[in-house]
């Protein structure tokens, strides 16, 4: 799961960067809050979970890390597709940002609770 974590983190690396230099070719920053969430939710946070995957095979293993990984994965593509819709003008597009956010919410608040329980020397590799 933290490889898998790891090649999906770079797909988000890769389309935010692509978001960033068509922002910046076009001149049109209306894109801006939907490139920084998919690079710092994307590409860092999954990125960094991923890490700390590899490193503690305990909290890989456990049900709060695959809890996790589905939440993370399913509820922040809809969240980002909510936001680009609406900084694309579709107004209406607010609740599906809402229903992405609270699903990755909730994906995060489980990676939370799975560090504490265990991430720890013993649980190192
Ligand atoms: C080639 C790579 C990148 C390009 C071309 C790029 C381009 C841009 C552009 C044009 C903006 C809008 C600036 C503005 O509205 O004044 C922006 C904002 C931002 N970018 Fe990037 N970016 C790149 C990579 C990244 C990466 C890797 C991250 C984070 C891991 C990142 C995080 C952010 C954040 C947080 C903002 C919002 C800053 C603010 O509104 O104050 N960017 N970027």
């Amino acid at each position: 799961m933290g490889e898998k974590l790891l090649k999906i983190a770079v797909i988000y690396f890769l389309i935010a960067v692509l978001l960033g230099m068509f922002m910046s070719m076009t001149h049109n920053f209306n894109f801006t809050p939907a490139h920084a969430h998919i690079a710092l939710l994307g590409w860092a946070s999954l990125g960094i979970a991923g890490l700390i995957y590899i490193l503690y095979p305990k909290a890989e293993a456990s049900k709060l890390g695959k809890a996790h990984f589905w939440f993370h994965n399913i509820g922040l593509p809809i969240m980002m597709i909510g936001l680009l819709l609406l900084e694309g003008g579709m107004v209406t597009a607010e609740p599906i940002i809402g229903i992405g956010a609270n699903i990755t919410t909730i994906g995060i608040i489980l990676f939370v609770i799975n560090v504490f329980r265990n991430v720890s020397a013993a649980g190192r590799k």
